[in-house]
């Protein structure tokens, strides 16, 4: 059994979301076997360096960058004769490890077609939901078919992806469900005293001001709009952040987003942060984080790190979350979408004032140290690269 398997991480973004920042969890496990390779830059690299894990740069041709996962995969087609030098370049790459794991789908589809140079076994990292709800139906067959003939091993991201890919036409033949870990150690050693996390609550939401935080990048299905007409429908000493920047390239949305929150009359009360790179000390800032995707969460990274923050936390009722929380025993669930409800949930929450102490919170932290920690995930992917590099 080949116990030091060389590994190469793939993503085809150069910034930072939950499946990138997982994955840098997972290569400092692997540390001096692995290299990132990624096929745009951005924060990701300076995240990577300061991790001290290689990475190099594999610049994607520019027709692919515009494909979106409502596409059809035809027409992509057009710009294959772009791509053939890329494939050529990155199965040249892969030849040099033992194992590739891709971490998004376009750099799966590159993985898998350029295996007819590389010949390196993959796994694949299914960090989606691969549903109609997020994918072209005609791609979720492209996707498919070509796991059939290249990938060694599936890893999805939760118990719901799991489904999605069963009900896609996906088999159980190599398939494990892996959850998107959380250092729990790094996380709670950046959030302050309570001292500190007075003033930093008081900087957003005034003296008596309640604090409301949504999580996460921005994008049309992260649900932003929803949080902002929940808090319009709040009382004015109810104060929003939106902690998150336009990773992926939805900087208009963006704006939108801020022309809504003016039309809505709560402009004043919310704060845009943009991106930050630690969110512990601004969540546990927070009377009350909420989850509001509108399309169903694939796992949900800002949901586990809300419960390792001790603040409550209310979310969208479909796909992962609905693993990750037990409504009113560690945490809230409201109808997918529903602002009216979220708003009123965020009323009941608030009016129990629930702190660090109270047993829902300390269930729902418990609850993320036990199931949901990078050393559930790195020993899970382990055992698999383990088993794979028997086999090879
Ligand atoms: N995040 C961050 N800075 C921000 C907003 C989010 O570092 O300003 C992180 C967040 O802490 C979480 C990840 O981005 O670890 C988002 O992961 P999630 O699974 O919630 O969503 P994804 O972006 O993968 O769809
Ligand atoms: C994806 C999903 C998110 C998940 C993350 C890590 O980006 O959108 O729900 O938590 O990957 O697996």
């Amino acid at each position: 059994m080949n116990k030091t398997a060389k590994i190469l991480f793939l993503t085809h973004v150069g910034n930072l979301g939950g499946a990138e920042i997982k994955t840098i969890s997972c290569a400092r496990y692997f540390k001096n076997r692995c290299e990132f390779c990624t096929f745009d830059d951005g924060d990701i690299r300076p995240m990577l360096k300061q991790n001290d894990i290689a990475h190099e740069i594999l610049e994607m041709p520019s027709g692919f960058k515009n494909f979106k996962r409502e596409n059809n995969p035809l027409t992509a087609l057009k710009t294959l004769p772009q791509a053939l030098g890329f494939i050529w370049r990155l199965g040249k790459k892969c030849k040099n490890y033992d194992i590739v794991i891709p971490v998004s789908q376009k750099s799966f589809v590159f993985c898998a077609l350029s295996k007819i140079i590389a010949r390196k076994p993959i796994i694949w990292f299914m960090n989606d939901l691969l549903s109609p709800e997020h994918f072209n139906p005609k791609l979720i067959k492209f996707l498919l078919l070509l796991s059939r003939f290249s990938a060694n091993h599936i890893i999805v991201n939760s118990e719901a992806s799991l489904k999605a890919w069963l009900e896609s036409g996906g088999t159980h033949n190599n398939v494990s469900v892996m959850y998107s870990g959380i250092d729990v150690n790094s996380f709670t050693a950046q959030i302050p005293d309570e001292n500190a996390l007075k003033t930093l609550k008081k900087n957003y939401a005034g003296e008596n001001g309640k604090l409301i935080g949504l999580f996460g990048r921005i994008s049309t299905w992260k649900g932003q709009d929803v949080f902002l007409k929940a808090l319009a429908r709040l009382p004015e000493n109810v104060h929003g952040i939106i902690v998150g920047g336009a990773q992926f390239g939805e900087e208009n949305y963006e704006s939108e987003l801020r022309k809504l929150a003016e039309e809505l009359g709560v402009a004043q009360r919310v704060t845009f942060t943009g991106h930050i790179n630690n969110v512990s000390a601004l969540m546990a800032a927070c009377d009350v984080v909420t989850h509001c995707s509108t399309s169903p969460e694939p796992f949900g990274r800002v949901i586990v790190e809300a419960m390792l923050a001790k603040t409550p936390i209310i979310a969208s009722r479909a796909g992962g979350p609905e693993e990750l929380i037990s409504h009113e025993q560690d945490g809230y669930l409201y109808p997918i979408g529903n602002d009216k409800d979220l708003a009123e949930m965020i009323e009941t929450c608030l009016s129990k004032h629930l702190g660090p102490d109270d047993i829902l919170v300390q269930s729902a932290y418990d609850k993320a140290v036990e199931k949901f920690s990078d050393i559930q995930t790195d020993k899970t992917l382990l055992q698999i690269i383990e088993n794979l590099s028997g086999t090879i």
